[in-house]
């Protein structure tokens, strides 16, 4: 009995461990469910977390013997709550932060005050019997969510049984290590969207003195995503793209407005001070410890270079170019064409897809471009989105 409670530590860390790294937040939630139900051999079980409102929302549903397993938050379907009261089980657990262990819902004491809730049984055919409630408590006594267990499975008979003392303890602390994980991918995502946000916002700082919207950054950066995505890039390198790639043209900020806004021609003086924004924008960005700044240093650097080696500043050539530039190349011009600008009017999207295909070989990697018309059906579609 003693190894085999420490075998259940054993495990029990491993399990906290693998929690914390998965950053995913609904991919957790499944799995918090299920390693509580896999420690005690609970057939089915419904995690509830705590929101905003102070309600309970039901938000992964598990059950092995109806062959249904769940995950309700983040996928769009209709919430469900239920009040943080003592008038339903795990509402009472949420509200007072104590374990229920309860050896058979449908044998309740009149004077417990609160009552099973059987409409699920009703409706599904399924029986509850025993029920281990836990309360998901960070260490400073948050209750984040409630793990609710339903029948605990006998390991050799099978047999419905009740929840052991040991396997409450084990599950309370496994609910409070899954709190703290749950807490952490939390944080992530939220100084996540912080960090995207920060990067769209100086984005559209430089975007803002040349063409008064964001517009052509925010189709620049899923026009660069759809190609990446079209070359197999890695999803992890999509993402870092699609924010990269926003900042192409933020070295356009040092350069005054008597370039950036002349609707003539530029002198060719002009068009070279115009050509520095490559370079600037690289050194502004330059010297990041942060993977993301690093792909947009280089983007910044060489979204100009052509294929050919005849672009600017450094007049690289072929794969002397970062892909995520030759990739950024195909997406700034094919925007930039199908533009109007204040120095020039706008081609049809014909002629744009034209000029591509002309110019693969030349001003652009040939693979890039036909990447490009791989995901033509996107490029529409992101083209189509009307400017903000
Ligand atoms: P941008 O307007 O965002 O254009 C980016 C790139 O798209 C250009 O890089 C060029 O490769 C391509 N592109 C844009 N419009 C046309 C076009 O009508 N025909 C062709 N063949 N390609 C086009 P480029 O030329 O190095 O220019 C960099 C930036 O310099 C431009 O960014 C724009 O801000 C500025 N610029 C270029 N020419 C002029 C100009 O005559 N007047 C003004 N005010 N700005 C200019
Ligand atoms: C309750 O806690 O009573 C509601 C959840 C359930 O139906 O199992
Ligand atoms: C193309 O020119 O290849 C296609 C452009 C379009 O979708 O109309
Ligand atoms: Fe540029």
């Amino acid at each position: 009995m003693e190894s085999d409670l420490s075998e259940k530590f054993r495990r029990l860390v491993e399990v906290g461990l693998a929690l914390t790294s998965e950053r995913d937040v609904s991919v957790l939630l499944g799995r918090i469910l299920f390693e509580a139900r896999r420690f005690t051999g609970a057939e089915a079980g419904t995690l509830y977390l705590v929101i905003p409102e102070g309600k309970l929302l039901f938000s992964v549903v598990q059950n092995d013997k109806l062959g249904h397993s769940e995950v309700l938050v983040g996928n769009g379907s209709q919430p469900i709550t239920i009040g943080i009261s003592p008038t339903s089980i795990a509402g009472l657990v949420a509200g007072t932060g104590s374990t229920l262990n309860i050896p058979d819902v449908h044998d309740l004491p009149e004077s417990c005050g609160f009552h099973f809730d059987s409409s699920f049984d009703l409706k599904t055919g399924y029986c509850s019997r025993s029920m281990l409630v836990v309360p998901m408590k960070t260490p400073d006594g948050t209750i984040v969510g409630v793990i609710q267990l339903i029948n605990a499975r006998h390991p050799e008979t099978g047999e419905v049984t009740t929840f052991s003392k040991e396997n409450e303890e084990l599950v309370l602390c496994l609910a409070s290590q899954a709190a703290v994980a749950l807490n952490n991918a939390k944080l992530t995502s939220e100084l996540q969207l912080a960090y995207s946000e920060a990067i769209h916002r100086l984005a559209r700082a430089a975007e803002f003195r040349d063409h008064d919207t964001g517009a052509h950054i925010e189709r620049v950066s899923r026009y660069a995503a759809a190609i990446a995505e079209a070359l197999e890039l890695p999803s992890a390198e999509v993402s870092k793209i699609l924010l990269a790639s926003t900042l192409h043209d933020i070295g356009k900020l040092a350069i005054p407005d008597s370039i950036l806004q002349k609707p003539e021609k530029l002198t060719s003086g002009e068009y070279a001070e115009m050509q520095c924004h490559a370079k600037l924008g690289a050194d502004l960005l330059a010297g990041s410890e942060n993977p993301t700044l690093r792909l947009a240093a280089e983007i910044a650097y060489c979204h100009h270079e052509k294929w050919d080696g005849t672009g600017y500043p450094r007049g690289l050539r072929g794969d002397e170019i970062p892909l995520s530039a030759q990739i950024c190349a195909v997406a700034d011009v094919f925007d930039a064409l199908a533009s109007a600008r204040c120095y020039k009017t706008a081609l049809s999207l014909e002629d744009a897809c034209e000029f591509l295909r002309k110019e693969a070989g030349h001003h652009f990697s040939p693979r890039v471009v036909k990447a490009f018309f791989e995901v033509m059906d996107k490029i529409t579609k992101i083209r189509g989105v009307p400017s903000v």
